[in-house]
């Protein structure tokens, strides 16, 4: 999508400004045509680009930490000094520059040259790491371990077509029509390469033997590993009515599942929704904005009640009805006849095309063949690290011991995928690196997003701050006492703040 190049706001900061500009230690002005965030943290001075490199977040807007910025949008965290991404959902770096401060006046100088972290490679490093997986855990941790330095073999496998896109996108603007197919790869094809990185993509693994360290691909091949990362992530559940096998009717997982349902968008008038999950309220939203007739069909009385309670499940339904969307709750589809859906209830539905959003289940064919330990999901250890040594796992399908809630956890939050996938990657190179990330998700509803930090399967009550209705709010979902998690709407800081509560909270 073009932006409309606009003139960069706030002061000249290379024409200096005075110390007393900075309101809570942050100014963001510019520098030639570009913003800067100027920040004070206890004595020292920082001036980084002022944009996140996500999805362009204002940093400006964030929470300074010791010596990083945190993103209010989707809760990256920048360091001040090298403008290092240093947790996701941001990979890249942000632009440095350096300050000077002279009789009260402050001074941004040039841009600096950015190293990341390059911390000494223990001498037992591993020589080949394998990545079974080209999502959100299996990217980042291709990622990390070339930013760490690690110099050895490094093979993705993954059964998919694609190269790792940005997921989160294929329910909102790209599935909307609203962003370029060039926002939906998380890198360019070249990355691989230059990276040293051996992507196979339609390259399905068939079984692990831990013992020889070694895995079988499908089409027979054997694959050598030191270390292994499985993040095999989930797939969609499938209905199992009649009908459900029609050409119309789609799942959403893939690049390939998003473009199927776009292709059947053309020309489409109405559209079904099986389920009133995230997904399936996202892709709602983005029908409506290619102006289809769109009707939910889901089993509960709230959309996302189990998740966020039902004061939030309320304000989701209504918001969508506001968008024209139709509702039939406590119901279910019991066949998709041609274009013509049967409810239980009796009553029927057309519809030119099918989305079924009814939730995921982990891909763990691999782990139970290869007799690694389970628990509704991979069992893993706060290493991330498996029952058999030198195999890790991540993302969706990870079930690790959360500190927070101080129970056993598995989410599906694209954050947490990429986060895990981070620490194992720190982890194989035996950099030590406990996962103990505050769990995080966002979830957009046309313009209104919805973020979520902590994890709460159980509440006592929800103190709602705030009008939910003017989209101005957080919730808290206590248990005895505690706050195990907040949902907000454009109370950006907050989040941050609440985030960095439970973080200080396991570290004390
Ligand atoms: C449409 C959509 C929108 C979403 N929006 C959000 C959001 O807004 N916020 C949020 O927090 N989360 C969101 N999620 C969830 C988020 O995308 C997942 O939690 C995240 O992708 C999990 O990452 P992962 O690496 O575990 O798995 P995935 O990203 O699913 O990657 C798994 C990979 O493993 C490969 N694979 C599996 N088995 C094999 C095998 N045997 N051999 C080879 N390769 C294999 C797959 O092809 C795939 O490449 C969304 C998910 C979808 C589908
Ligand atoms: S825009 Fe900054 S984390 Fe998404």
């Amino acid at each position: 999508m073009e932006q409309e190049k606009l003139a960069p706001s706030g002061p000249d900061l290379a024409q200096g400004v005075a110390s007393t500009d900075l309101v809570d230690g942050k100014l963001v002005g510019h520098v030639g045509d570009e913003e800067v965030l100027l920040v004070r943290s206890g004595s020292r001075l920082f001036a980084i680009g002022a944009h996140c490199t996500h999805y362009h977040g204002p940093l400006g807007d964030g929470l300074i930490v010791g010596d990083s910025v945190r993103c209010p949008w989707h809760h990256a965290c920048f360091d001040l000094l090298a403008g290092e991404a240093l947790r996701a959902p941001a990979l890249s770096p942000v632009d440095c520059w350096k300050v000077e401060e002279c009789d009260g006046r402050i001074f941004v100088k040039e841009k600096l040259v950015q190293t990341p972290r390059r911390p000494a490679m223990p001498t037992d490093a591993p020589r080949r790491i394998v990545i079974v997986g080209g999502g959100a855990a299996g990217f980042a941790t291709a990622e990390m371990l070339r930013r760490r330095g690690f110099g050895g073999s490094l093979v993705m496998l993954s059964d998919d077509a694609a190269p790792p896109v940005d997921r989160p996108n294929l329910s909102k603007d790209y599935l909307a029509g609203t962003a370029p197919v060039d926002w939906v790869p998380l890198r360019p094809d070249d990355f691989y390469a230059s990276n040293g990185i051996e992507l196979r993509l339609n390259c399905e693994v068939a079984g692990i033997d831990t013992k020889a360290r070694e895995l079988i691909l499908a089409r027979g091949e054997r694959v050598l590993y030191d270390r292994l990362l499985l993040a095999t992530g989930a797939e969609p559940v499938r209905l199992s009515i009649p009908g459900a096998d029609q050409p119309h009717v789609h799942t959403l997982r893939s690049l390939a599942d998003c473009r199927a349902i776009i292709d059947s968008t053309k020309g489409a008038r109405r559209a079904l929704v099986i389920g009133a999950s995230f997904i399936g309220l996202e892709v709602a939203a983005s029908l409506r904005t290619r102006d289809i007739k769109v009707d939910v069909v889901a089993p509960e009385a709230r959309p996302m009640e189990r998740v966020l309670g039902p004061q939030l499940g309320d304000f989701v339904r209504g918001l969508h009805e506001e968008h024209g969307v139709v509702f039939h709750l406590e119901d279910t589809v019991a066949a998709i006849d041609g274009k013509r859906a049967t409810l239980k209830s009796g009553r029927t539905l057309e519809a030119d095309l099918v989305v079924v959003g009814i939730g995921v289940r982990p891909r763990l064919r691999l782990a139970e063949q290869a007799g690694l330990k389970l628990d509704r999901g991979i069992a893993v250890d706060g290493y991330l690290e498996t029952s058999a040594p030198g195999v890790y796992a991540a993302g969706d399908i990870a079930r690790w011991p959360d500190r927070h809630s101080g129970e056993n956890i598995r989410v599906e939050h694209w954050v947490v995928a990429e986060r895990q996938g981070q620490a194992a990657a720190c982890n194989m190179l035996g950099l030590k690196e406990r996962f103990d990330a505050v769990p995080f998700f966002w979830s957009q509803h046309y313009d209104v997003p919805i973020n979520y930090v902590g994890h709460a399967e159980r509440w006592d009550d929800i103190a709602v701050n705030g009008d939910i209705r003017a989209k101005d709010c957080l919730l808290q979902y206590r248990r005895n006492g505690k706050v195990l998690a907040v949902a907000s709407i454009f109370r950006d800081l907050e989040s941050l703040e609440a985030e960095l509560v439970m973080e200080r909270a396991v570290q004390t």
